[in-house]
Parts: structure tokens; C-alpha cells; sequence
């Protein structure tokens, strides 16, 4: 088995300096077997994108989302009530659907206890703990407690409509983290869906191809299962290219995991109103972290492997 601490301390400081990475879905894949994913269920993730919902605002996409907390003073993942989504232009996300409460679907037991989805915010969890980041206005940086926003995400293009993966084009994502995770690709082209990270000075909501090249400072594509890119926001911006079908007759997808983690808001933010650290009552989950800096014990173990039901 690998050393999983070893594994986290590698990618954390690669991350701390580079302020992005990108982890191949191999790699990934040995990590989460050593944060408690069991290997069956890391296969299921690949059909896990099935069952999805209509997007509130988005014609090419399906979703769900759900929101959850690392507390790093209890080391404990929580599920976390339904709360209605905002994104705001203060954040740097220019779209048709800025400043609008959107109301997803959301994620259900069939996810949320897959053990490899589970691994996944275990790693983010682990890899961002110590991460000194730029700080956003109106976030509580002395909480000892992150919100993570999953969202689980197809991007479809049809013969008469075009997924764009980042319809906003050039953004960040109004959190301290954002982390994208392939789950499935189906019929898509060779130059479909490539990330780039832009340097903040990029101008918010330009396409990908009408930014300035010396900005780019890296693209990066998921062709592979579980490969991921782990990004500061508030430092970085990023594009995403559309989803282009290799025929074009047929249907084309991409399926997604997207982790958004900040520190909880103050009053003041715009997403306060929705942000509240109230365990879900209904789809509960509470689950063991790894250890404080990543040297845990071996998370395979029943106890921590698998997810504690609270008493609703
Ligand atoms: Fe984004």
C-alpha cells in the first residue's frame, strides 16, 4: 500500500508552491484506495453521472450539487443543509446567471456514500488544510470550518447545441479551492473541454480564444478517469473550451465532480443567506477526516472507511 501521508505532503507542497496541479487519474486512483476508497465503488464512480437533473439555468448541462463542511476541530466531513447557490460578479463570475439564487437538485446517498467520493474530500480536505491562500473579502479566515459546494456535473453537446464546460469564460469561482475531477467522457473530441489558468490580471469573461496568450500560465485537459486540477481561486482565473462531438451526430458528454471550498462567509457576503453550517437533516453523512496534517492511520478501517449515520 502507498504512504498516504507521504502522497498528500507531496502534492500539498507541490500546490502550495505552483498555486495549481494537476494529478493524474492513476495517481489519484491509488491515492483514494488509501483514503478509504473501496475499489468497487471507485468503479462506480464512472456511471455515478446517470441519474442527473436538469440544470436550473443551463440548457447543456445536468446537475446536482450538495454542500458540505470539513471541521477541522471535530475532523469530521458533515453533510449540510439544502441551501439555494449564488455567484456573484464581486467574485469574478460574469454570466447570463450572476447574482441569481439557483436551485439545484441534489446529490443523493448513491453518491454522497460511495467511499471514492468520500476519498475525494478527504484528499481536497487534506491537501488545502494548510494552504495560506489570498484572502476573498468577507470570508471568516479565523474558522477552524471550510464549506465545500460539490457539484456533479454533465456537459452535453447535441447536433444543435454546444456544452460549453465554462460558459463564463474567463472566471474564478468565488471560493479558496476549486477542484475538477473526470468521472466519464463520451464521443468527445481530441481539443474538447481544455482547461487554461490565466494569471488575475486576465480580464473576467473573455472566450478562451480571445485572451491574452502571456497571460496563459498552463492548460491542462482530463482525458483520463479521475484525473483532477486542484486550483487556488482567488489567485488564479481559468477558461474551460467547449465539449466538441467526435461525431456529430451523436450526443457528446462530459462528467464531472467540482469541489467549491472556502471559509465560511461573514455577514456581509452575498452568499451568507445560504450559508449556513446546519447538518442535513433528511441525507445526513458524517465521516471521519484524515489526521490533522495528514499522517493519518490507515483509513480502510470499518470505523473510518465507512460513513456514521446521524439519528435524524
Ligand atoms: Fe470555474
Amino acid at each position: 500500500m502507498i504512504d498516504i501521508a507521504k502522497q498528500v505532503e507531496e502534492i500539498r507542497d507541490e500546490y502550495a508552491r505552483e498555486r495549481y496541479t494537476f494529478i493524474p487519474g492513476d495517481r489519484m486512483e491509488e491515492i483514494l484506495l488509501g483514503l478509504g476508497a473501496t475499489p468497487e465503488d471507485i468503479e462506480a464512480l464512472r456511471t455515478a453521472s446517470e441519474n442527473l437533473a436538469a440544470d436550473p439555468t443551463l440548457r447543456f448541462r445536468e446537475s446536482r450539487n450538495g454542500r458540505f463542511c470539513f471541521d477541522y476541530e471535530q475532523n469530521r466531513l458533515q453533510r449540510l443543509e439544502f441551501q439555494p447557490f449564488i455567484l456573484t460578479k464581486d467574485e469574478d463570475f460574469v454570466r447570463h446567471d450572476s447574482g441569481k439564487v439557483r436551485e439545484f437538485r441534489g446529490i443523493q446517498d448513491d453518491l454522497q456514500l460511495n467511499t471514492g467520493f468520500q476519498a475525494l474530500m478527504r484528499f481536497q480536505a487534506a491537501v488545502t488544510r494548510d494552504i495560506d491562500v489570498q484572502r476573498r473579502p468577507k470570508l471568516d479566515y479565523d474558522s477552524q470550518q471550510r464549506v465545500s459546494t460539490v457539484f456533479h456535473l454533465r456537459t452535453i453537446t447535441t447536433p444543435k447545441l454546444v456544452g460549453e464546460p465554462a460558459a463564463e469564460g474567463v472566471h474564478s469561482d468565488g471560493v479558496d479551492h476549486t477542484m475538477t475531477t473526470l468521472l466519464g467522457l463520451d464521443n468527445i473530441t481530441g481539443d474538447s473541454a481544455v482547461t487554461h489558468v490565466h494569471d488575475p490580471r486576465q480580464k473576467n469573461g473573455l472566450r478562451w480564444d480571445e485572451v491574452d496568450e502571456d497571460l496563459v500560465l498552463g492548460r491542462h485537459q482530463h482525458r483520463h478517469f479521475l484525473d483532477t486540477l486542484l486550483i487556488v481561486d482567488h489567485e488564479l482565473k481559468h477558461t474551460v473550451t467547449p465539449v466538441g462531438a467526435e461525431d456529430p451526430k451523436s450526443r457528446a458528454t462530459r462528467d464531472m465532480l467540482i469541489l467549491f471550498t472556502r471559509h465560511p462567509t461573514t455577514e456581509e457576503h452575498a452568499s451568507h443567506p445560504y450559508d449556513s453550517l446546519i447538518p442535513h437533516n433528511e441525507i445526513p453523512l458524517d465521516i471521519q477526516l484524515l489526521e490533522g496534517d495528514g499522517h493519518g492511520d490507515d483509513r480502510r478501517s470499518d470505523e473510518t472507511g465507512h460513513p456514521r449515520r446521524r439519528s435524524a
